[in-house]
């Protein structure tokens, strides 16, 4: 037997015993004649002594360990005359008898603490040495908890997981795919799936009316804090339903997540918020409703005036910061600095700060104070509060007003990551028209069905009517993060076509990418919808992270690299040759 306990489990209860543990050494101290060994393994760590009466062969092999050594050890519990009440073995120590060693190591490049000293490229390189550290190690089991809680509730629902095949058919619509040449079948590639939408749906047709999958997708896209190229989906389908159906069943399991993993309970039911609220009040698609500052339209009040920006601007929105009427012209500055960024794209900031005094703004010269006032009483402002406006055209100044608002939530600390508020957005638009190729694209994507009011709409000839077709779709956002999407799927094989056709797909085009679902929708479809939720960002956000790096064992940097295999790679002239591919990269 290699060990009678683990490096976390030894209490006062267990003094007098004697024990056998294996582990790792994480750190070595002598003072006076006594050395101290701190040994770790995946549960915890346990204090080793070693002293002058201890032999001298012990006192020898001590002195030969190094940090990350593997080792096993015998030797008594003993209660500690200092105890350490930040671990949990801190009661106790453990008197060496022998000292087994198992494997050496060489001195790791960083150092295997809570706060290492490494930065982020060699913890990438030596990610299994990383992964030694609690912070990743807490991640990974709430990773895992979270797994085990999602299966244990689906399947209490009647969820029946099935696997999808990772080999399928390549039919991009949203993000890229990464394609697999196939050497059975020269000039002939598979790709690998963005998600398995299309599966889910056929096994609905199979009658499986309650389907989920914790599902590995590849997307092949840019990335950002939460987005990896390959990412796991807690994807759901179900048979016979209606969105409130979807929305109540995953809100029960979102809840029961909350509490069974964080022991956190949400009160009622979750908020829901339209699309076209959501933009206009929040200025996003994913609000972040831990906090106020909503945005207020008062294009009416400001727009007939000298002042030339706001007269040629199509919307102007103003947000209220609360408290923030002081803030200096150095920090208002900084402000118009930040909105003027590429990133966010205005082209100034209009403020007006509402004292004790007086009501003050950048806009004086145009504006008496009534017309200040009156803007004041539309954004609900009280004496103390500071107002910033933006202006220009109606969708990118709300995302504009909805970015510097979150910058807002950011700095005056209004978004605490140990706060959790879900919601329900709904009612997406259809489609989106993408101006460079002249086509429409799925928000969604191509199998999601139009609301039943807007079929009229979805089948007119003229642009403008098929634009404005909204979505029985639905999101899942938690703390300004889109953590699930879903929708009411199309499943008459006629509406499909007609979707595919909107999308510019002539015929021939829509049988060869998707002839598979159109024909399974003529053998009896049954009506159905569902939703998919980003895994990795659900953990993340649970373990009060936006990154979700560290939620995945083994992640890509951000040009999708793999650090530590050091892949993508070239490969051998004769694999290609297999595969009947020429490269044309310089390696
Ligand atoms: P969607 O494309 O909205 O829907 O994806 C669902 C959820 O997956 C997560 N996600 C990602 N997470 C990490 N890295 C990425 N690159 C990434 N891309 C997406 C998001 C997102 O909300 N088949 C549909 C679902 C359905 O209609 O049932 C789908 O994939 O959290």
């Amino acid at each position: 037997m290699y060990r009678t306990h683990t490096c976390g489990e030894l209490r006062i209860s267990h003094v007098g015993e004697v024990v056998t543990l294996a582990g790792w050494v994480q750190r070595i101290r002598k003072m006076g004649g006594m050395t101290f060994i701190d040994l770790r393994d995946r549960y915890g760590i346990t204090q080793l002594t070693i002293d002058q009466g201890s032999s001298h062969e012990l006192n020898e092999i001590a002195e030969h360990l190094g940090r990350e050594f593997v080792i096993q050890i015998t030797g008594s519990v003993m209660e500690r005359s200092s105890k350490n009440n930040k671990i949990d073995t801190g009661d106790i120590e453990v008197k060496l008898s022998s000292i087994n060693i198992l494997n050496k190591s060489v001195t790791p490049p960083f150092t295997i603490e809570d706060e290492s000293d490494g930065g982020e490229d060699i913890r990438a390189k030596f990610r299994y040495l990383d992964l030694r550290r609690n912070p990743l190690k807490r991640a990974l089991e709430l990773r895992h908890r979270m797994a085990q809680e999602v299966r244990s509730f689906l399947d209490s629902q009647g969820f029946m997981e099935v696997e999808t095949p990772v080999l399928i058919k390549s039919t991009p619509e949203g993000a890229r795919d990464f394609i697999v040449p196939s050497r059975m079948n020269p000039g002939e590639f598979y790709a690998l799936p963005q998600s398995p939408q299309t599966f889910k749906q056929l096994l609905m047709v199979a009658g499986y009316d309650k389907y989920f999958q914790i599902v590995r997708c590849f997307r092949d896209e840019d990335l950002r804090a939460d987005r990896q190229p390959e990412f796991t989906q807690i994807d759901c389908e179900m048979s016979f339903v209606e969105r409130e159906d979807i929305l109540n069943t995953f809100e029960q399991m979102s809840k029961t997540l909350f509490k069974n993993v964080l022991g956190v309970n949400i009160e009622g039911a979750f908020p829901r918020i339209s699309y076209k609220d959501a933009i206009d009040k929040y200025g996003s698609d994913k609000p972040d409703i831990r906090f106020q500052m909503l945005i207020n339209d008062i294009t009416d009040l400001v727009k007939h005036s000298n002042f030339e920006v706001f007269n040629s601007a199509d919307f102007i929105g103003a947000i209220c910061v609360e408290g923030c009427a002081e803030y200096t012209r150095k920090q208002l500055d900084e402000i118009t600095a930040w909105v003027k960024r590429p990133q966010v794209g205005a082209k100034g900031l209009v403020y007006i700060r509402f004292s004790e005094s007086e009501i003050k703004s950048s806009v004086d010269k145009f504006y008496t104070p009534e017309d200040l006032k009156k803007i004041c009483e539309r954004v609900g402002a009280k004496e103390g509060d500071l107002i910033l406006i933006l202006s220009g055209e109606t969708k990118k100044t709300k995302e504009q007003l909805g970015t510097l608002r979150i910058e807002l939530g950011n700095r005056l600390n209004l978004r605490k990551s140990d706060v959790y508020a879900p919601l329900w957005v709904y009612d997406f638009p259809l489609l989106e028209w993408d101006q460079e190729s002249e086509r429409f694209y799925a928000m969604h994507h191509p199998f999601t069905a139009p609301k039943p009011e807007d079929m009229d709409k979805f089948y007119s000839s003229d642009k403008e009517q098929i634009a404005q077709v909204c979505a029985n779709a639905y999101d899942f956002v938690l703390n300004g993060t889109e953590i699930g999407g879903g929708s009411i799927r199309i499943h008459d094989a006629e509406v499909q076509k007609r979707m595919f056709s909107v999308l510019g797909f002539s015929d021939q085009e829509a049988e060869y990418k998707f002839g598979f679902i159109i024909n399974a929708f003529k053998y009896g479809a049954p009506p159905h919808g569902g939703i998919a939720f980003g895994f990795d960002r659900f953990c993340a956000l649970f373990g009060g992270q936006e990154t979700i790096r560290d939620y995945i064992a083994f992640p890509k940097n951000n040009s999708g690299r793999d650090i530590m295999l050091d892949a993508p790679s070239y490969v051998d002239e004769s694999q290609l040759d297999e595969l009947y591919l020429k490269s044309i990269a310089k390696k």
